[in-house]
């Protein structure tokens, strides 16, 4: 952290939008003082009727764990090596931005929420409320090293997943909420890039501990940051397996693609031919070479329940 602390500068010029240039969520939601709005309104909320139901609890369940956003930038604010009183650019300056970008995506998605009319807005809100409450347990501790394999992974999967809800919508003749979502994805596939760097850095510097932080946070599995999900009158953490039973059955984010950003990232990282290995570290690049593989067995053998839940954020 240390070292690379003098590149933030840097990564903040390469994997960010400096804020005058970057969209805002007001760039693709209607204008309520144009003559045009009702039409607007009457488009959205017509596509929105139509959306099949698992596809819609998704987009709100994304929504959510966007909007769960204090909750990631006071965690990644902890890590070790963060100084948030620093006046010079550091790691803190880093989150922040990201936290920056990252506000917007909530912002647009919600709006939209509301304005679709199929949305039970105190609901959605109790959980989003419910989940920065309840919190998570990433096994990540304050780790650096841990949380930038989990960032990795977890920008990776939130890419995959608006990308999806765009192409169905799109295939739906929906494109606003299309653009919606591909200008999100795009922001997450930027952001999966930095992290990803960020592990590569570290990979050139300190190999052994950071293969072994990449293996230890595969062992544990990496649990999506809105694992803790509930809706009212619920416990902790009840509502997530619904949720994402939902995402699986619309094929927004399955099991395979859990699989597939492992790969994703082995590749990327170039596990296989890291050298200078301790010998813990070289058992844990067989453990996660192998990794894929194993998975791929047991995802085959899991099926999604086909059992359709009610969430109350859907008004019936
Ligand atoms: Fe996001
Ligand atoms: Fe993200």
């Amino acid at each position: 952290m240390g070292i690379l602390e003098k590149e933030v500068g840097t990564f903040l010029d390469k994997f960010l939008t400096p804020i005058e240039k970057i969209w805002q969520p007001s760039d693709y939601l209607p204008d309520p003082s144009s003559d045009q709005f009702k039409y607007d309104l009457e488009e959205i909320q017509t596509f929105a009727r139509e959306m099949p139901y698992d596809l819609f609890v998704t987009l709100i369940g994304d929504c959510i764990t966007e909007e769960a956003l204090p909750s990631y930038e006071s965690w990644l604010m902890g890590v070790d090596g963060m100084d948030q009183e620093k006046k010079e650019i550091g790691w803190a300056s880093w989150v922040r931005a990201w936290t920056g970008e990252e506000n917007r995506h909530g912002d647009l998605l919600s709006k939209y929420l509301y304005l679709c009319g199929r949305v039970n807005m105190r609901e959605m809100e109790v959980t989003t409320q419910y989940l920065i409450n309840d919190g998570f347990d990433l096994g990540t501790s304050m780790d650096p090293y841990r949380n930038f394999v989990y960032t990795s992974f977890q920008e990776t999967a939130t890419n995959i997943s608006h990308r999806r809800v765009g192409t169905l919508a799109k295939q739906s003749g929906n494109t606003k909420l299309a653009k919606m979502c591909a200008v999100i994805a795009a922001d997450e596939a930027r952001h999966a890039k930095a992290y990803k760097h960020f592990v590569a850095k570290i990979l050139e510097i300190d190999p052994s501990e950071m293969i072994l932080a990449f293996e230890d946070m595969m062992r544990k599995k990496i649990v999506m940051p809105a694992h803790m999900m509930r809706q009212s009158g619920q416990k902790a953490g009840e509502l997530w397996g619904h949720f994402s039973d939902a995402a699986q059955r619309c094929m927004v984010y399955t099991g395979q693609d859990y699989i597939n950003i492992m790969k994703d990232l082995l590749d990327e990282w170039k596990i296989e031919h890291v050298k200078g290995l301790n010998e813990k570290a070289e058992k844990a690049q067989e453990y996660l070479m192998k990794l894929p593989s194993r998975l791929q067995k047991i995802t085959d053998r899991i099926s999604t329940p086909d059992l359709q839940f009610h969430f109350n954020w859907v008004k019936s």
